[in-house]
């Protein structure tokens, strides 16, 4: 997706760069090394040498900065921190620590033979490190705060970091909750981007970017987490529970008995039929962005998609399968062991503010809805607004396509 036709060199050609620049270094120094022993022999019968051998020490022009991060430069790579997280940690004493602290890694080296492949199985599996932390991002309002807290603690708080963004600017009232003091609140609502960076949530396995209208009874994000890994998941939502839920595509429907489904085969409520040679979005490879679960690497493609200006990033949803790392119908999918209810309740917003925030939601039925005819104009508006978004970004989407003349879009047929 990126242009690799000018200017910056896209990651993997950095890379490269950087391998190739490394082998370059190797190779003067061994030539350096060849020729001073040469020039040892000859410099006196050849004094001319002396300046070739002094120009050959000093490959000043290799060191330029292939390696090093935008507008790091300056410093010496070892001072350079490339990522960040999101621990608390206090201005002075001991760091509350973890539970289960994250183990450093370690190496284990065997000697094995194929006869002791079970026990040699067994053996790893328990020396399993503890995996790394994923993180919980929520746009939440007061109104919203009982039903926040029974999903916040269906995620164990040694292994997820809770970020919520306040989009009603009330903090406070939520200082009561157990969890409150270890989550990290925000009330700059119409910013989200900026504190989902990819290089400061990169320590994160995966994140999550969910509405706060969701009902959690037969859910549990650990159990969540370890499907996704199991199943070689980047892009996720958990299943809707149909009965009780305001279910807007056929694709989130709870399968019941299957762990995770990657496709639907059925007629579908909307416009689009999807049959068992669909190949496009929504029959699969889709997910709604009412929850959204995102590997750190397909994280790190979708937050480059979000438009800063479109607020209700309509459309977003269409092309997540470009960020899937791989075959979209794989490595996209609904899970239906654990799985939610979706209430579509007013949230974000509610009565009194008119709400131009948060990117994560994308269905206007969630905006501001209200009875009195005052808010319905409201929820119009923001209707509007979303449409005329959505034509904004596919537009945008042809363009770079058009212009971008070394991308190849792999699900063109
Ligand atoms: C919402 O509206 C009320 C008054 O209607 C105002 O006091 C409050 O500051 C507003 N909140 C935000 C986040 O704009
Ligand atoms: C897919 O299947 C449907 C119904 O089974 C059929 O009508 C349609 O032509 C098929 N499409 C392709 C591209 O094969
Ligand atoms: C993705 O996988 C499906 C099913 O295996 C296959 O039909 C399709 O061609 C693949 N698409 C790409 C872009 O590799």
């Amino acid at each position: 997706m990126k242009n690799n036709s000018a200017g910056l060199p896209t990651k993997r050609q950095k890379s490269f760069l950087c391998s190739l620049l490394f082998g370059v270094v190797i190779v003067s120094a061994a030539f350096f090394i060849a020729t001073a022993i040469i020039v040892v022999d000859h410099k006196q019968r050849f004094p001319g040498l002396q300046r070739l051998d002094s120009m050959q020490v000093t490959p000043v022009n290799l060191c330029e900065n292939q390696c090093s991060p935008d507008g790091s430069e300056a410093l010496p790579k070892g001072i350079v921190v490339k990522t960040s997280d999101l621990e608390m940690r206090p201005l002075w004493g001991p760091r509350e620590k973890r539970k289960n602290p994250k183990s450093p890694m370690s190496l284990l080296a065997m000697a094995v033979g194929k006869k002791q492949k079970a026990n040699v199985n067994e053996m790893i599996k328990k020396k399993n490190p503890k995996s790394p932390m994923s993180l919980l991002a929520m746009a939440v309002g007061k109104k919203q705060k009982a039903n926040v807290n029974e999903m916040i603690k269906k995620f164990p708080l040694d292994d997820f970091v809770i970020m919520l963004f306040h989009y009603d600017g009330i903090v406070d009232d939520w200082k009561d909750l157990e969890w409150s003091s270890r989550a990290i609140h925000l009330s700059a609502v119409s910013q989200t981007k900026w504190f989902l960076h990819p290089d400061v949530v990169s320590e994160y396995a995966y994140i999550f970017l969910w509405d706060e209208d969701l009902g959690v009874q037969n859910f549990d994000a650990g159990r969540y987490v370890s499907i996704m890994r199991k199943e070689g998941l980047h892009i996720s939502q958990p299943a809707l529970d149909p009965e009780k839920s305001e279910v807007h595509h056929e694709m989130t429907t709870r399968e019941k008995g299957s762990t995770v489904h990657r496709r639907i085969e059925r007629m579908s409520r909307s416009k689009k039929h999807c049959y068992r040679n669909s190949t496009d979005p929504p029959c699969t490879g889709w997910v709604e962005m009412m929850a959204p679960v995102f590997s750190k690497e397909a994280w790190r493609c979708v937050w480059y998609m979000i438009q800063n200006d479109l607020i209700h990033a309509w459309g977003l949803d269409m092309q997540l399968g470009y960020c899937a790392q791989g075959n979209r119908t794989q490595y996209i999918g609904i899970v239906d062991s654990e799985y939610v209810v979706h209430y579509g309740l007013p949230t974000l917003g509610g009565s009194q503010n008119k709400t131009n925030s948060e990117p994560s939601s994308n269905e206007p039925s969630q905006e501001a809805v209200s009875k009195e005819s005052n808010h319905i104009d409201i929820r119009t508006e923001v209707r509007k607004q979303s449409f005329n978004e959505l034509e904004t970004f596919k537009r945008r989407w042809r363009k770079a396509v058009q212009e971008d003349y070394c991308w190849v879009d792999p699900y063109s047929h």
